[in-house]
């Protein structure tokens, strides 16, 4: 048995507003225990967006009233009115920036927009893009300029992990992220899955994937889930079927297997999906929070019904090796061996 602390998710979209037929505080957040993570940062692509003080201040009030687990949110761009970034400066711990288009979200193209946000966010907290192929240069191009830190979402090709090493070498202030979904998938698993297989940015070759692994020991900084749930019901409309694919139960699963492969260390998982969370965006110590781990339970995926609203996973059964068994959050058990306890119902 292995006593870890609770992971830090630092990439999920939880839909509130607008969307709690996808997934909601509740659903989300038990999830993310079921999941081993007792603390995640929620993406501001909402309807509406959370692009303003109250609408900012509202959804975070929500989730410390309906969450099972921590619960922070980027702050979103406002592009009527970008003075907005100075109030949520003051509450969010980052804000998000899209370079891409994707759900939900418009992205921004224009650089003399990218300055005006630069210079209304606090220089000490972090600008987050979601950047794909040449936008990522963008990104790096304003962390040179302005030499303040950014974070890029869910690197997904060889050539892009190996710009921003380069970066990083020349001493820029970038940190990056992937997913679980791009270091175990490739595009041979997205035709394999059809629209459970498809989300921005899209699954890639298996060069692809050889790299992010060969990264994840240095320039990876996070392994975050992109937890991006539609129901399957959307997912298979052929016309409007949205990008996304759920991770909050699987991502932990598929690090504990990578551990008990020996293609990961368990220290440097924890660095992944704990310490270097913590330590970028600024994120509180949560007292006595663990989780109990039996690194070597072999089970078929998902073990437990899932507790995601959308109710399905592009992992469905992959032979897993390591079980979370227990998760204590502020010295209360909130789930053991299947179930929620949870004090809230
Ligand atoms: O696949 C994706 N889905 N990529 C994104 O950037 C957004 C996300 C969503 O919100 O569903
Ligand atoms: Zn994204
Ligand atoms: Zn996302």
């Amino acid at each position: 048995m292995l006593k870890i602390p609770g992971l830090i998710d630092a990439h999920v979209h939880l839909r509130i507003p607008g969307g709690i037929h996808k997934e909601d505080f509740r659903s989300g957040t038990a999830a993310a225990l079921a999941g081993g993570f007792t603390m995640l940062m929620a993406m501001p692509n909402t309807l509406p967006a959370l692009n303003m003080a109250k609408i900012w201040q509202d959804t975070q009030s929500q989730a410390e009233r309906e969450g099972l687990c921590d619960v922070t949110h980027f702050a979103g761009v406002n592009f009527d009115d970008l003075n907005h970034l100075r109030t949520l400066g003051k509450l969010a711990p980052a804000v998000k920036v899209y370079l891409d288009e994707t759900f939900n979200q418009s992205a921004v193209f224009d650089h003399t927009i990218l300055d005006q946000i630069v210079a209304a966010w606090p220089s000490y907290k972090v600008i987050s893009f979601h950047a794909e192929g040449e936008k990522i240069a963008s990104a790096i191009a304003l962390a040179a300029r302005y030499k303040r830190p950014i974070h890029i979402c869910h690197v997904s090709r060889k050539e892009d992990i190996e710009r921003i090493a380069s970066a990083k070498a020349a001493g820029l202030p970038i940190t990056c992220e992937v997913t679980p979904h791009h270091l175990f998938l490739t595009r041979a698993d997205a035709d394999r899955l059809g629209a459970l297989g498809d989300m921005r940015p899209r699954l890639a070759e298996q060069r692809d994937v050889d790299a992010l692994w060969a990264h994840l020991g240095t320039t990876i900084d996070i392994i975050a889930s992109d937890h991006a749930p539609h129901t399957l019901q959307e997912k298979n409309d052929p016309v409007s079927s949205p990008p996304g694919v759920p991770g909050l139960e699987s991502t932990l699963p598929l690090m504990l297997t990578a551990v008990s492969q020996k293609r990961l260390k368990m220290q440097r998982l924890l660095e992944l999906l704990y310490t270097n969370p913590a330590r970028i965006y600024g994120l509180a110590h949560q007292p006595d929070t663990f989780l109990e781990i039996d690194p070597c339970a072999r089970y078929t995926f998902p073990e437990y019904p899932l507790h995601t609203k959308c109710g399905w996973s592009p992992f469905s059964s992959m032979q897993m090796v390591g079980r979370l068994i227990r998760v204590v959050l502020r010295g209360r058990t909130v789930y053991v061996d299947g179930l929620l306890t949870d004090p809230k119902e």
